[in-house]
């Protein structure tokens, strides 16, 4: 039976640890033909630079072909194609589809129409599942544990979909604490609340970003998602709510970590950039070996 990633609860949790140590054997040698004769679908229905670029790099580095496009309208999306006609061609022509599409669900119908595997790479403000597992590598690289820690998630929590995966993963693991730090329209939507408390986690909400950051092993900073808002209005009233400044770090434990699935916008001022408590720019670079072991997992490869 074929392998899908669509939403993060996909797998289980010794397959996120299966993935920790395989990503952990892609670092140390990134460059094996393990996908030599195989041809990997990349289609992305909305923008991207790491997720693509990763994959494509995670894909060369295993010695696959890539086929596909970066942008929708150079594809016959815009002559009317259906997302079904679409998937039923690629699938014909890819083992792999890798795939962002701005509608949440998406990626779900893919894998039901598609025979070949389907990764999603991003359904709207839905799920990010490849980004959650080099979230949590990232994490066992710099806190060497996924038990025991107290994450703090900052920003657009309504439109997130980083955030959405990642709290459902770190579920998995021994007493999470979440502390959700958010302007009031771009909340943690309740469903995620009502799966920590139905999981008896604990989680604190807060408006103000303030010392209490002091507490935390991870703190996570999301972009506020302009594509996302109805009305440019709000986007405006929220765009620059909560920004990290290199000065607000001085009173946080030694040992914390500035996570962003990048890109960020303003909400990370650049001052933080050389503090050695970021970490973002590693993050990236992570998703490169923990995509070959995506890839490697869902295609039996090792
Ligand atoms: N983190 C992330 O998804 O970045 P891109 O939108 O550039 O792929």
């Amino acid at each position: 039976m074929k392998k899908d990633l669509i939403s993060i609860t996909d797998f289980t949790k010794d397959e996120y640890l299966k993935i920790m140590k395989l990503a952990a054997e892609f670092e140390a040698n990134p460059n094996q033909e393990l996908l030599k004769g195989k041809v990997i679908a990349s289609l992305f229905f909305e923008p991207s630079t790491r997720t693509r670029l990763s994959f494509e790099t995670a894909i060369s580095r295993l010695g696959g072909r890539i086929i596909g496009f970066a942008d929708p309208d150079s594809s016959s999306a815009t002559k009317g194609e259906t997302l079904h006609d679409t998937i039923k061609m690629v699938s014909n022509y890819a083992d792999l589809i890798v795939m962002r599409h701005p509608l949440e669900g998406a990626a779900r119908y893919a894998a039901e129409i598609s025979p070949v595997p389907v990764i999603n790479a991003g359904d709207g403000s839905n799920q990010h599942p490849t980004q959650t597992l080099l979230d949590m590598y990232s994490i066992l690289k710099t806190q060497k544990r996924l038990d025991n820690l107290n994450i703090f998630m900052v920003g657009d929590l309504k439109y997130g979909r980083t955030v959405h995966s990642l709290l459902m993963a770190m579920s998995e693991f021994e007493n999470p604490v979440f502390n959700f730090i958010a302007p009031q329209i771009l909340e943690m939507p309740e469903e995620y609340k009502l799966f920590l408390r139905e999981k008896g986690i604990k989680y604190y909400e807060h408006k103000e970003f303030t010392d209490i950051v002091s507490a935390a092993d991870i703190i996570y900073m999301t972009r506020v998602q302009k594509e996302r808002f109805s009305d440019p209005i709000e986007y405006e009233q929220v765009k620059n709510v909560y920004i990290l400044r290199n000065a607000m770090l001085e009173k946080t434990k030694p040992t914390v970590k500035v996570l962003h699935p990048l890109p960020r916008v303003n909400e990370i001022h650049t001052d933080v950039d050389t503090n050695e408590k970021a970490y973002y720019f590693e993050q990236a670079r992570n998703g490169v070996f923990t995509r070959e072991a995506i890839i490697s997992h869902i295609m039996n490869l090792k």
